[in-house]
């Protein structure tokens, strides 16, 4: 016994199952309702309800709002209908719909960028073509471990697939991704997901934040934005802890220097010496640098504390929700503390 739950993109209702959650159901389906996280940390899957019963378990108010959920939002990957229902998904201001892939691939490249973030380059061979657009992840599987999901940090366009993949202290992936990973090795990669893609059509101004190995899908868009001869100013951040925390800043330095439209700043938090950079959390630098930031798109990644803070900094200075697109890098603690309010 379940409940017919019409999902206006769609065209047959969808038959949920008692306790089954709106979104499984509709990805069992095969259909493509936008998602993230899958734990209600992220706010993809955000939709509105406009008629019958759900219950959400816990998510996290970065992913929906209060007022939102007062104003009849619902996280899809929350909600287990209790009555036959009628939602639509948020639909993007660009919409992007790649196919999904299942793709093999071989790490061709393996680079250590700090002392904790490994540059993984990898060639697909089989399963492709494989398209994306700017700021997307995938799900990567290393030798039989479970998936994790990683951000490409090359442009669409590009040969191989590039991720930034960051050690977390008893992180089971990205710690075989730092220590054991081979040139060689065969990794499977399922994707691409994410709706914190690079808006190609907006010609405002420009503010990407990256924190740590965030650098990965912002490096994707300011790369992709140039590359297809975004003229508006590009406000670029790249947050870390201490000096031995920063990579790939040549690279950044060199693109500012031939593209007069981008700015380059990298901030430290922790300084453990005297420094001449920037200093200080990315949420205050970025209230310090910009009066108002109405018209602007914000792209943000990185760990949660930065992304939530600074998402939340910047729609105080008038960055518009529609505007603000955000990947948090959740982990399985973060899903697990929403999983044990549940
Ligand atoms: C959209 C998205 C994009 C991302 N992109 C990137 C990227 O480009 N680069 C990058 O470096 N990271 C990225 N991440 C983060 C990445 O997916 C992984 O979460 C991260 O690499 C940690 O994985 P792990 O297997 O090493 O750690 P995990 O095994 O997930 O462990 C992480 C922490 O959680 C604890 N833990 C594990 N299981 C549990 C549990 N059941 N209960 C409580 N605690 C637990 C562990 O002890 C550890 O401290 C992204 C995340 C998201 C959501
Ligand atoms: S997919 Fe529902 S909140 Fe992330």
């Amino acid at each position: 016994m379940g409940f017919a739950v019409n999902v206006r993109q769609f065209d047959e209702p969808l038959d949920v199952e008692m306790g089954d959650t709106i979104l499984q159901t509709a990805l069992n389906a095969g259909l493509q309702y936008p998602h993230g996280c899958q734990s209600g940390n992220c706010g993809a899957c955000k939709s509105r309800l406009h008629s019958g019963e759900v219950e959400m378990s816990p998510y996290s108010e970065f992913a929906l709002t209060d007022a939102e959920k007062e104003s009849g939002l619902i996280l899809a990957c929350r909600s287990v209908p209790w009555s036959d229902c009628e939602v639509a998904y948020l639909e993007q201001d660009e919409v992007v719909a790649h196919p999904l892939r299942k793709l093999t691939c071989t790490v061709r490249e393996l680079d250590r960028m700090t002392h904790d973030i490994v540059r993984v380059r990898l060639s697909v061979e089989a399963g492709g073509p494989f398209d994306f657009t700017a700021g997307q992840y995938v799900e990567v599987s290393f030798d039989g471990l479970p998936p994790r999901d990683y951000s490409m940090a090359n442009r669409p366009s590009s040969e191989t697939l590039e991720f930034h993949i960051r050690h977390i202290p008893d992180g089971a992936v990205s710690a075989y991704a730092n220590t054991n990973l081979k040139v060689g090795d065969t990794v499977h990669v399922d994707g691409p997901h994410g709706i914190s893609y690079y808006r190609a059509k907006h010609t405002g101004p420009i503010v990407a934040l990256a924190g740590g190995s965030g650098l990965a899908p912002i490096k994707s868009i300011i790369e992709e934005a140039l590359g297809e001869g975004a003229e508006q100013p590009i406000h670029m951040y790249f947050g870390v802890r201490d000096e031995h925390d920063l990579y790939l800043e040549d690279h950044f330095q060199a693109l500012a220097a031939r593209h007069a439209n981008l700015s380059f700043t990298p901030v430290l938090s922790e300084p453990s010496g005297t420094t001449a950079r920037r200093t200080g959390y990315l949420a205050d630098v970025i209230a310090a640098d910009f009066a108002g930031l109405d018209g602007s798109k914000v792209y943000l990644a990185g760990p949660p504390i930065m992304v939530e803070t600074c998402v939340e900094q910047v729609r105080q200075r008038g960055a518009g929700d529609e505007d603000c697109h955000a990947d948090a890098f959740y982990t399985e603690a973060d899903k697990a503390k929403l999983e044990a309010a549940s």
